[in-house]
């Protein structure tokens, strides 16, 4: 096998706003959802200050051009263009953003940009956030706003980052706890925000393409029972194909509608509706991928899953579906999360074969705990490993005819993780904060830094 990628493979790397940029405050700022949440029992880092991207965007982005990046995805923090999430735009919010684009062009490094990555206006959030039908509307004000002040230089879209981990994890991503009827309302309203976004973007930037940007990893049967079978399929649905065939289809698949109808989940659904869904599509579908899933249909509503706890669902128990199962065949990383480039690839197939189009990774990568040396150093091997069975797995994939045209990692820069503070770390690029303290914020170069430079620059893995 060959360890070359296709000419003109998009290698890239990904960060968010909040995780990032810090300066939550600043230049006109308001506060988002990640702002406000609640973070009892979690002594860990905020959002507050991040990794202070917002004042060293510069130095970062000449770090990713060194690193030899084409993509970098980023995503705009809605509070700075608007803080309110609508009425009065933040000139100062629409300026950062154009010098970011700006810099990044400059670096030859093509921007990709998520409109909302977990990161809802806390002003709309008062107003009853993604369950009222007006922040569908606030959300296609907002898109409109950033695709007609970047649309002329920015060409790759991404719409909301993980609606289906959000909601699924939502006390872990948002700190409170949604019920059923609430979710599946936000669902709805999501994925008709998004069909905004695909209708606006198709209108407003010339050449642009757009892309729904879900966690889809598959979904496994514990046994080979046929209940535990009926499980996955219940599961994949939920958490994976409701999503994309939602954005992929426009419509509401038979099993995830039975999932509804059965937990007595009733959606309103608006006039307009049907036509948006039926008439707006996706150009690629963006993946995140970190772990696949296991579950079993649950026998007892004792206890929750044995998995532990973590953001990637194992944690699940939906009585009468199924429950989240530790895969023995699986090892975890230091914070649980189990390792399975093969899923990987099989989910890259599944994913090509039930929608056609073209697929980019958006995040994958090892979140670890790195030893920053005296000498400026980090020896993360681990993470080495990690990236180059993923990225193997890519490309066993586009041999087996999957239309795989970019891999862009988490992350790009070390961040504060979703739920696990600063010393859960992804980076290629090393911050040197604590959860409590933020130092200098001095950015080193990790060995995984090296190495991917070296496999972006060959096109091959090293
Ligand atoms: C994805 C999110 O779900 O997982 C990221 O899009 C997040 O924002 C990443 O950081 C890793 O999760 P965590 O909990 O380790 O930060």
């Amino acid at each position: 096998m060959t360890k070359t990628f296709p000419k003109n493979f998009l290698w890239g790397a990904s960060i968010s706003a909040h995780q990032t940029e810090g300066a939550y405050s600043s230049d006109g700022k308001g506060l988002s959802v990640q702002d406000t949440r609640s973070r009892k029992n979690h002594d860990i880092a905020d959002f507050t200050v991040a990794v202070d991207h917002y004042h060293r965007y510069k130095e970062d982005i000449a770090l990713l051009e060194e690193l030899g990046v084409k993509i970098f995805r980023f995503s705009i923090a809605w509070t700075r263009i608007f803080p309110e999430g609508q009425g009065k735009i933040n000139q100062a919010g629409i300026t950062h953003y154009n010098d970011v684009i700006n810099e990044c062009l400059k670096h030859g490094i093509e921007p990709m940009i998520t409109l909302n990555h977990f990161d809802l206006p806390q002003a709309l959030e008062e107003k009853g956030g993604w369950t009222s039908r007006s922040t569908v509307d606030a959300f296609s004000n907002y898109v409109q706003t950033v695709f007609k002040a970047y649309g002329d230089r920015v060409k790759k879209w991404l719409t909301i980052n993980e609606p289906n981990i959000m909601l699924l994890v939502d006390k872990k991503i948002l700190g409170k706890s949604l019920s059923l009827q609430e979710k599946y309302q936000q669902f709805h309203h999501l994925m008709i925000a998004e069909k905004k976004a695909f209708k606006l973007c198709h209108e407003i930037v010339a050449d642009g393409k757009i892309g729904p940007v879900p966690n889809i990893s598959l979904v496994y049967p514990a046994t080979s029972k046929p209940v535990d079978n009926e499980a996955s399929l219940y599961f994949n649905s939920v958490r994976n194909w409701a999503y994309l065939d939602f954005s992929c289809f426009g419509r509401y698949n038979t099993v995830f509608k039975d999932y509804l109808n059965r937990q007595g989940v009733k959606i309103t659904v608006d006039k307009e509706d049907e036509a948006l869904m039926t008439n707006h599509f996706p150009d690629f579908i963006a993946m995140n991928f970190y772990t696949t899933i296991t579950v079993e249909k649950p026998m007892s509503k004792k206890g929750l899953a044995d998995g532990i706890s973590d953001q990637q669902s194992e944690d699940i128990m939906e009585w009468g579906f199924y429950k989240g199962y530790t895969n023995p065949n699986l090892q975890k990383n230091e914070f649980n999360w189990t390792i399975d480039p093969l899923g990987l690839k099989t989910t890259l197939q599944t994913l090509y074969d039930r929608y056609h189009l073209p697929i980019i990774i958006t995040e994958n990568g090892l979140g670890a705990k790195d030893n920053l040396q005296a000498d400026g150093a980090v020896h993360d091997s681990y993470r080495i490993d990690y990236l180059k069975q993923h990225i193997t797995a890519c490309l066993e994939a586009i041999q087996a005819g999957v239309d795989l045209f970019g891999y862009s990692p988490w992350s790009a820069i070390d961040l504060i993780s979703v739920h696990e503070g600063i010393s859960k770390r992804y980076g290629f690029i090393y911050v040197d904060r604590d959860e409590k303290n933020e130092k200098q914020l001095k950015r080193y170069k990790k060995d995984s830094f090296y190495w991917y430079q070296q496999l972006i620059s060959t096109n091959q893995i090293p």
